[in-house]
């Protein structure tokens, strides 16, 4: 045994310990410095297949494993000047060796598992991209740099001169499962011939409720989409300035929707709201007691509020035609943020109804609708659609395409997920409630919505009528508000004409 031979051949030695011990932890922290420094530092900017880190690391291990034994059979040579000196220090090395010894060993070998596993993770990620050679024999698409800009976030890039992204997006699925891990987005670098592949192990949270973080932003027209995998999401809506839901049913719209709509009433002032439910209307309920908000859950109404809007917009083209200006600033202009929101739009747009009345509202819906989305964001009106169908029987292209800001939770094939983001995304999402993706322009990322629940939305509701009632809340237009008028097929024939309104 190894204590055994130590005795025997090592009895009062101090200085001989002392010198052998003090070169093993040079040796040690040489070693230690040199695995941080080349290993671990380029890692933390570059990770390359680096079998060298994982040999070192073994080394090291045997390294520190044969401490103790140098201690027994290394040979004699200490000058008798440190007998003295090192009697007490022997006693604390001796103390000492086995701890150290443990920790080195356990530590080296942590790495060398670490430096293992993420080799491994590498070669997979390597081996992954090759499926898009499509079986041919084309050393392209080949990955050149793995990049770690977080401790969850991985960069690949891959160089592919002959695969498009849009390959890389349909076969998302097929790459996360080679991955192992989640793909946060697929991007075409600013060269052409390179794919950016973003890698993210951090799991969005599966549930978190609104009051968590509604204070987080208090922007006016800002909304909150959720915890994404830099945090917490905001936007502005003007920025976009038309949102749409989309996503099966039960997955979250109508939840993020009302989530939106009360934080936008709770940061914004001067900003009227027109909220379409025509889905039972039970949902939308709450917000109904606020003086800025206009109810509606029948079709004709509906048609009738956005040919009211429709004159109001024309209205303040004429306005800031006549003032020389290019957008509605509501504190300048003295008129407020119009928001149109829409649940379940499908209803309000669909052609089913043929020849019947309801048939026409729809089609001057769409078209009203189609105006807004086209013209609207100068004139300060927004649009937030939510809709479970996104088919040109129920959302015409057109308005699609002006609505910029898109949000889709899971989408049942790749067809719906297409008609909303453009790629499959919506289809790759996991199946948890609140879970979505946000495309605005170019970007697309996946977030988990917060839930809002009707007691949140009603003590918001409440505390902003007493703010409408103490005046630190106001609206210029309060006429546009209420609902009193129209509901008339003729005025709503004649909403191009202007008599709708008022
Ligand atoms: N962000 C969320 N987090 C957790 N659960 C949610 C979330 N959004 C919705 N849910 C759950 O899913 C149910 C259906 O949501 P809903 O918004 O009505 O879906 P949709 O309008 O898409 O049919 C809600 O009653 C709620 O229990
Ligand atoms: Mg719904």
């Amino acid at each position: 045994m190894t204590t055994q031979t130590k005795t025997n051949t090592h009895s009062g030695s101090a200085l001989d310990g002392f010198i052998k011990m003090f070169y093993e932890l040079l040796k040690f922290t040489v070693l230690m410095l040199w695995y941080f420094v080349s290993g671990i530092k380029k890692n933390a900017k570059k990770i390359k297949e680096d079998r060298g880190m994982f040999a070192m690391a073994l080394i090291g291990s045997i390294f520190i494993a044969k401490v103790d034994f140098y201690h027994s059979w290394w040979p004699y040579w200490t000058p008798e000047i440190f007998e003295n000196l090192l009697f007490w220090y022997k006693g604390l090395v001796g103390s000492l060796i086995y701890p150290l010894t443990f920790f080195g060993v356990f530590g080296f070998l942590y790495y060398a598992i670490i430096g293992k596993t993420e080799s491994d993770r590498i070669k997979r990620i390597k081996d992954a991209v090759k499926i898009l050679s499509k079986g041919t024999d084309s050393e392209f698409p080949k990955v050149i740099r793995i990049q770690r800009i977080n401790s969850y976030k991985t960069k690949v890039v891959v160089e592919s001169p002959f695969v498009g992204v849009d390959s890389f997006t349909k076969a998302q699925n097929d790459l996360e499962s080679s991955f192992n891990q989640q793909i946060e987005k697929i991007e075409r670098a600013s060269s052409p011939r390179y794919i950016n592949i973003f890698l993210n192990t951090k799991r969005l949270p599966k549930k978190f409720s609104y009051s968590s973080v509604k204070d987080y932003c208090e922007k006016p027209c800002h909304f909150i989409l959720g915890e994404g995998n830099s945090g917490l999401m905001t936007q502005d809506l003007t920025e976009l300035p038309h949102m749409l839901i989309a996503g099966t049913t039960s997955f979250g719209k109508s939840n993020f929707f009302k989530q939106v709509l009360t934080h936008l009433l709770q940061n914004t002032n001067h900003m009227q709201m027109h909220l379409i439910d025509l889905k039972g209307g039970l949902e939308m309920r709450p917000f109904k007691d606020l003086p800025n908000v206009n109810f509606i859950n029948d079709i004709q109404s509906a048609v009738a509020t956005l040919a009211r809007i429709k004159t109001e917009m024309d209205e303040r083209f004429d306005h800031l035609y006549v003032n020389g200006k290019n957008t509605i600033v509501p504190k300048r202009d003295k008129k407020d943020r119009i928001i149109v929101a829409i649940d379940e739009a499908s209803v309000l747009y669909m052609k089913k109804y043929a020849q019947s009345a309801e048939g026409n509202a729809a089609l001057e819906a769409r078209k009203i609708t189609d105006d807004l989305a086209k013209l609207a964001r100068a004139a300060g009106i927004n649009l937030i659609i939510a809709t479970q169908k996104v088919t040109k029987e129920t959302l015409d292209t057109h308005i699609r395409e002006n609505m910029s800001g898109r949000v889709s939770f899971k989408a049942n094939d790749d067809a719906a997920s297409r008609t909303v983001l453009g790629n499959n995304m919506a289809t790759h999402l996991p199946s948890v409630k609140g879970r979505a993706i946000f495309n605005f322009g170019n970007t697309y990322e996946e977030f988990q919505a917060p839930l809002i629940t009707d007691e949140e939305i009603e003590s918001t509701v409440n505390e902003l009528r007493k703010e409408f009632v103490e005046g630190t809340k106001k609206i210029f237009q309060p006429e546009l508000i209420t609902n009193a008028v129209v509901t008339s097929q003729s005025e709503v024939k004649n909403y191009g004409k202007g008599s709708a309104k008022k």
